[in-house]
């Protein structure tokens, strides 16, 4: 009966040896300690024995019993350390890698040119403000000389927001040019001069194509002080036609016609594509119209309360889209804002 037990023993030890994963051990433990495993089993055959020898078979069998035991515990532990090593193993982080990189945003089309513009003519001791963008009836038209059932209002689809509370009597509208705010920073000047750019969104009631969006920007331009002529507006829009297109750049002036200003004109440059020759980009003209201009209307001054005559005082508008397109060859001003990833990620 001992050396069974001790067969068993040795037996048992190198099944132990050979228990690589948990499920194995566990296998193992059924084998031989389980209810009806084999250690189990002699403990209870020694029931059968004459008592002279149960006693040293009870011994070993109990101390057999132990050792296996103990052997299980530490074959346990070396494996469930084995299995966190793998773990730790696989899950490995080299740090040295390096990092993934993130899909950064950037700035829309639009915004990067309104910087530009802006950025060409803060350079030119231009101050940047903005306004409302609903507004007003008397700051969109009236105040600019544009009054009531005056024809020149047909030059501005106009988007009317119901007017409420208490100065419902003055109708309001999504403004449909940047222009009101030449009234509102005079307004606030306390008559004195004035030299601001202003970056922003306009609406108009607009059926949309290639060339028209019912949303888009502008950037107006005012100047007014002492002894400003139809010179200043000229070089300081020539000025700013070399710092967005180009050192090259010439720049025409031709006759055109706002309510506000006179007189008024439309600055066109000579086409930086195919250098006035004539092409796609200019429609074969050699010269592209960028904005409006002119010499802020003395009416317009006197309402403010400047006198105009000592006050003068330049304005523009151009479209930043529009400024865009010709820069970078866009054929579509709704591409701006229909969100596509595609387009908008060339820039
Ligand atoms: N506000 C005019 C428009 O939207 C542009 C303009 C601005 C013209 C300033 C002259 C002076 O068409």
């Amino acid at each position: 009966m001992p050396e069974r037990i001790d067969d068993l023993v040795v037996s048992a030890t190198t099944a132990l040896t050979a228990a690589a994963d948990e499920a194995a051990l566990e296998a193992w433990r059924v084998a031989y300690l389980g209810r009806s495993g084999r250690v189990t089993q002699i403990l209870r055959s020694l029931a059968g024995l004459p008592p002279e020898e149960r006693r040293a078979a009870g011994a070993a069998a109990n101390q057999a019993k132990t050792s296996l035991e103990a052997a299980l515990a530490a074959r346990e532990a070396a494996v469930r350390g084995a299995s966190l090593e793998r773990a730790l193993e696989q899950g490995r982080i080299d740090v040295t890698l390096p990092g993934r990189p993130y899909g950064l945003g950037r700035l829309h089309p639009t915004t990067q040119m309104v910087r530009e513009i802006c950025d060409a003519f803060a350079g030119m001791g231009f101050a940047v403000v903005e306004g409302p963008e609903v507004e007003w009836d008397y700051y969109n038209f009236e105040a600019l000389n544009i009054p009531k059932d005056h024809p020149a209002r047909d030059m501005w689809d106009t988007i009317w927001v119901s007017p409420e509370g208490p100065r419902a009597e003055q109708p309001m509208l999504m403004r449909t040019h940047t222009s009101p705010m030449q009234v509102r920073v005079m307004e606030a000047s306390g008559g004195g001069p004035v030299r601001v750019v202003v970056p922003g969104k306009c609406y108009r009631y607009e059926a949309t194509d290639a060339t028209h969006e019912s949303m888009f920007y502008q950037v107006e331009g005012l100047a007014v002080d002492v002894g400003i002529s139809m010179a200043d507006l000229k070089g300081t829009l020539y000025e700013f036609a070399r710092r967005i297109f180009g050192e090259q750049r010439r720049v025409r002036y031709r006759c055109d016609y706002f309510p506000f200003v006179e007189p008024g004109v439309e600055m066109s440059i000579d086409c930086f594509a195919c250098n006035g020759t004539g092409c796609r980009t200019c429609k074969q003209s050699g010269w592209i119209e960028i904005l409006g201009a002119g010499m802020v209307h003395p009416e317009v001054l006197r309402r403010q309360g400047y006198d105009p005559e000592v006050f003068t005082g330049f304005a523009f508008g151009m479209g930043p889209e529009r400024v865009a397109m010709l820069r970078h060859g866009i054929d579509d001003i709704r591409l701006f804002y229909a969100n596509d990833f595609r387009f908008l990620q060339q820039f």
